[in-house]
């Protein structure tokens, strides 16, 4: 199955979509090769001062299984606010979300003084996170990229080994394989360019 049928750098940007939904990871592996050229194209994202602020963390099988149940306390929390009741199987069923994703990176900004230097080095990070999904999709890998409460969380620090004052987790990435119908509700629109476009003398 080929799942881009037309190749243009346009249509790759114009049909990636955000994915919620993978294939089964054990059939549909994402393979570490397969990682590695998102991550390859990750690195290459503009940078001024190439400061090369991006780090990136991959999660292994066990340290996805940490970093659930502090994806499902949060969720269950959140969850379970008007009823407490509903706590255990709002957690059960994150966990098992969470666990289920095929792969998960974790994606960190080092942390500049000068706050000129700290905004552009966001800027090149989401840079680097557009390209790894771009790549991704490009191989038929769909990415979710969130900014879910784990991040905030002191514990996803700590199981990792990243020191706060010095990175800044900004970005999850959920990946998997997809088929060609795997976002067939969501149908995201743009507002033309004309719209959001001023051509000047
Ligand atoms: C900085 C940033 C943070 C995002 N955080 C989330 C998130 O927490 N959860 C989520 O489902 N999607 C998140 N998204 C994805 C957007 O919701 C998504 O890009 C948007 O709905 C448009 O859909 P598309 O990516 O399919 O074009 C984030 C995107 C960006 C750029």
């Amino acid at each position: 199955m080929k799942f881009m049928n037309e190749t243009s750098l346009l249509e790759v940007i114009r049909k990636r979509r955000t994915s919620y939904q993978f294939l089964d990871s054990d059939s549909y592996p994402v393979e570490d090769t397969e990682l590695k050229i998102c991550l390859e194209s990750a690195i290459w994202a503009p940078n001024h001062k190439l400061t090369q602020p991006w780090r990136f963390w991959v999660l292994g099988s066990d340290m996805q299984k940490r970093v659930a149940e502090v994806y499902a306390q949060k969720r269950a929390q959140k969850q379970s606010q008007n009823d407490p009741d509903l706590y255990q199987s709002a957690y059960d069923k994150a966990l098992e979300k969470f666990i289920r994703i095929p792969k998960i990176v974790l994606v960190g900004q080092l942390l500049a003084k000068d706050p000129v230097i700290a905004k552009e080095d966001y800027a090149a990070c989401a840079c680097a996170i557009q390209n790894f999904q771009l790549s991704a999709w490009y191989q038929q890998i769909g990415v979710q990229w969130s900014t879910g409460p784990i991040l905030n969380d002191p514990r996803t620090y700590e199981m990792l080994g990243i020191e706060a004052e010095n990175c800044e987790l900004i970005g999850v990435l959920y990946l998997g394989k997809i088929d060609e119908d795997c976002c067939p509700n969501q149908m995201v629109k743009r507002k033309p360019v004309a719209e959001v476009t001023v051509f000047t003398d």
